[in-house]
């Protein structure tokens, strides 16, 4: 199969995309202990930089806000200078890449707490499973239960960040909005038992997200924003009652901010695509105004089948670009994927992360290296 519509171009809200293709986030834990990117970042992202839109790595907006040791930060001087040693390799390899804000909330631990506070939750409810420190892996701590005036100051640190990565040189940001993190543990009913103005009616759960969508879009612009949402992934313990009706009024939220980008993940990612009974996220995208970007599990076939019906706009592939950083290469010209080996995709050095060669017929074989 020819997959000519994801090598499309597109221009949407005033910033133009190479193809429809999108490097899709993914942790790779290999900042310092502190946080801070550097060149191996920026040669990772580089070998990657034909994708259509990059979208970095989940980037904690505050100390409090990583879910797990080496992940990268935005939130002090080191950290927008290491950043920036990155987007300004992918601009000069001609791509396009966004920061993915992230605030990894109980699913942090109260050691990256500048003074060991609990994790930052709804409520004071664990969840099941383990944080990745440098002294091996943890139980998740009971978090403690945000105050009003907490989450006023948070969602004033989500504008800093989305301000620090404009500085960063990031043509825009991606808020994550997804897996159990901190504003997906409000919006969705599953642990969120406050009665107050962030708890309770659908309006309330989502009051933290929207808000932070509309402090990010007032401080950066709408057209320079997307928002990642995992109806159907139950990653930190999350369900909700009534998807549609919580789903569905978040989207009408980003449609009256004018939000560009929606970033959906259709199924239980990293568990399945086909969730019996689970939301059809079609449902969602159909009415949201903006562009449209799916992700999980799609082969070239189905994303090309997915443009076609005009299901999607661009299609994220995330474990795909591991091993093949030439991966738009690969699709325009057919040839073969390589696959990597999960031990590699968390924490280490540069091994199994910049090491993966183009494919000997894939014309950025000879694509040059960051330097200095
Ligand atoms: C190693 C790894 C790290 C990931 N890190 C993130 C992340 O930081 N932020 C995020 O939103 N999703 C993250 N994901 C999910 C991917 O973005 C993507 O949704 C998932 O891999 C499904 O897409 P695929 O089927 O094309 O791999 C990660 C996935 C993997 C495999």
């Amino acid at each position: 199969m020819n997959h000519k519509r994801l090598l499309e171009p597109l221009a949407h809200r005033g910033l133009l995309y190479s193809n429809r293709i999108v490097f899709s986030p993914l942790t790779r834990a290999r900042a310092t202990s502190d946080g801070v990117p550097g060149q191996l970042q920026a040669e990772y992202y580089l070998q990657r930089a034909s994708a259509g839109l990059l979208i970095s790595e989940a980037i904690a907006i505050r100390p409090d806000g990583r879910g797990g040791a080496w992940t990268p930060g935005i939130y002090n001087e080191a950290q927008i200078d290491g950043w920036r040693q990155t987007t300004d390799a992918v601009h000069a390899a001609g791509g396009r890449i966004f920061a993915q804000l992230w605030h990894a909330g109980r699913l942090s631990h109260s050691s990256f707490h500048p003074e060991r506070l609990p994790p930052a939750a709804p409520a004071a409810i664990a969840a099941s499973g383990r944080v990745v420190l440098e002294s091996g892996a943890a139980p998740y701590e009971t978090p403690r239960r945000l105050t009003i005036d907490e989450i006023e100051q948070y969602i004033a640190h989500y504008e800093q960040a989305a301000r620090n990565a404009m500085e960063a040189g990031f043509d825009g940001v991606e808020i994550h909005g997804a897996h159990g993190y901190l504003l997906d543990s409000f919006l969705r009913d599953a642990i969120n038992n406050r009665d107050d103005a962030f708890g309770g009616s659908v309006e309330n759960r989502a009051r933290f997200l929207v808000s932070v969508i509309g402090r990010v879009t007032d401080c950066v612009g709408a057209h320079r924003v997307a928002v990642r949402l995992s109806p159907n992934t139950t990653a930190g313990d999350m369900t909700d009652s009534d998807p549609e009706a919580t789903f569905g009024y978040v989207i009408e939220c980003m449609n009256a901010l004018d939000v560009a980008w929606i970033d959906v993940i259709e199924g239980n990612n990293m568990v399945t695509r086909d969730v019996p009974g689970g939301l059809d996220t079609d449902i969602l995208t159909r009415a949201f105004s903006g562009g449209i970007i799916l992700n999980h599990g799609f082969t070239f076939d189905m994303a090309d089948e997915a443009l076609a019906a005009e299901r999607a706009d661009m299609i994220a592939f995330g474990r795909d670009f591991i091993a093949n950083p030439d991966l738009v290469e690969r699709c325009r010209k057919g040839l073969p994927l390589a696959t990597s080996d999960r031990s590699v995709w968390y924490g280490g050095g540069g091994e199994g992360l910049i090491d993966f060669p183009p494919h000997p017929a894939s014309s950025e074989a000879a694509q040059s290296s960051v330097s200095g």
